[in-house]
């Protein structure tokens, strides 16, 4: 039932957010809040798409992945002409190790501008090798997230990754540990044709791993993607989710520390949820998405689009929105409770009122529900293990509006 209602709430809610105006006003950049926001870095290529993904992605091409790295630095030097100053940065596709020296070369550009503090990067097993491993580590990589997804080979085949097995991810991991700050694994659960025994397997194998983290990604296709899979595979059935939410429960209990609901990790790590660590960030690349003081934007899915707007020296901008400060104050109670506890102070410095006036019934109603707590000597709201549940619904519900949107964008080369 709470679950039902939850998604109900999320639906009405994400739709409201994404409903974004085309005239986008660049004079929020006048404001002052340059020194605070992180860069997210999208690479959009990868050299097999994977039926289930909804990120904005194309098939690698090495001419247009050159054409695209150098847009990207033109994208980035009209922020740095706006007086933009970034310290924490994550690389995220699509596949950013898709063209090593194009990735480096960038990497370089910003140590150039910028006093880089950290970098965080995903990649795909098949370009985990020494080579780019001393790469990376060498250009200041702090973290390396790994998209495994499952190291189970028949999983892997209806997944449509057929590039590399299991034992071969397996192997990579073990040529990347302990060059990094971190190293994560990506794992999904709740695809159609996958039971709770081979997820457990696949934890196992993680734990065997000896590694820093772990992010377990609920599947959340797009809506065209999800009847294209569903034919293929079997219906994806969020009434399935729990019980594969209770197994990662289960086997993090008392050996990894959630960071978020759906990243654990030993130790306090880097997360590569910047939109919990940091209240702005920008987005750069194709379909990237931005959040800088109370205004959501994105940016061309097109790659044509976004190289046409970036060579006229445009903002590559096509959705924006400023946000209502009830939709401000519910996205940030969102993104922090996603990342486990909200800071009633800082709150209180954002918005410059108790959180608990603004939020009267919606804290009523999850303290009823049992999903968060308070922790009144550090001034906290605190989500419970009973409350990760329903917090991973709401967010799963929040990205699968989010990839509705992609969906749209890239469907009609906006
Ligand atoms: C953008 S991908 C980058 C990783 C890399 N390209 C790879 O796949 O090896 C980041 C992660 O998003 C997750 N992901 C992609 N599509 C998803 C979907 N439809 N639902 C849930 N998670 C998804 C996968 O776990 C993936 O590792
Ligand atoms: S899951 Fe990773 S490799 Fe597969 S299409 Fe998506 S971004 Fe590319």
């Amino acid at each position: 039932m709470i679950p039902k209602i939850i998604e109900f709430v999320m639906q009405r809610e994400g739709k409201k957010f994404l409903d974004l105006n085309e005239n986008f006003d660049e004079s929020i950049f006048n404001r002052k809040i340059k020194n605070d926001a992180s860069l997210y870095v999208h690479i959009p290529f990868c050299k097999r798409l994977c039926p289930y993904c909804s990120f904005n992605r194309y098939l690698f091409k090495e001419d247009l992945t050159k054409k695209y790295f150098k847009n990207l630095k033109k994208e980035l030097a009209l922020y740095i002409a706006r007086g933009f100053e970034f310290s924490h940065f994550y690389f995220g596709g699509g596949t950013p190790t898709i063209m090593m020296p194009e990735l480096i070369e960038f990497i370089d550009y910003l140590h150039e501008n910028f006093n880089v503090k950290q970098i965080s990067l995903e990649t795909n097993p098949l370009d985990v090798n020494c080579e780019n491993v001393n790469l990376l580590k060498n250009s200041g990589v702090k973290r390396l997230s790994i998209g495994v997804q499952s190291f189970d080979d028949e999983l892997l085949k209806s997944m449509g990754r057929t590039s590399h097995t299991g034992e071969e991810a397996r192997e990579k991991i073990l040529i990347a540990k302990e060059n990094f700050d971190t190293i994560n694994i990506d794992l999904m659960f709740n695809f159609p044709s996958q039971t709770c025994e081979k997820f457990k397997k696949d934890i196992k194998i993680f734990k065997e791993l000896k590694i820093e983290q772990v992010t377990f990604y609920p599947l959340m296709p797009s809506p065209h993607k999800k009847s294209a899979m569903e034919k293929k595979f079997n219906t994806v059935d969020n009434s399935r989710e729990r019980k594969f939410y209770d197994v990662i429960l289960d086997e993090m209990n008392g050996l990894y520390d959630p960071s978020t609901v759906w990243c654990f990790s030993k130790g306090k790590k880097i997360i590569d949820e910047y939109i919990i660590d940091y209240d702005d960030y920008i987005g750069i690349g194709a379909g990237s998405v931005s959040f800088l003081s109370g205004n959501f934007y994105a940016n061309s899915f097109s790659l044509e689009n976004y190289g046409n707007l970036i060579n006229k020296g445009k903002f590559p901008v096509v959705m924006w929105k400023k946000l209502s400060e009830r939709e401000f104050i519910n996205y940030y109670f969102l993104t922090k409770l996603f990342g486990m506890e909200l800071d009633k102070n800082k709150f209180y410095d954002k918005f410059n009122s108790d959180i608990h006036s603004k939020l009267r019934k919606e804290i009523a109603f999850f303290k009823f529900c049992g999903i968060i707590k308070e922790d009144n000597e550090n001034n906290k709201l605190e989500v419970t293990e009973k409350g990760m549940y329903y917090v991973n619904v709401m967010m799963r519900k929040f990205f699968s509006s989010l990839n509705g949107l992609r969906e749209y964008c890239i469907e009609n080369k906006i």
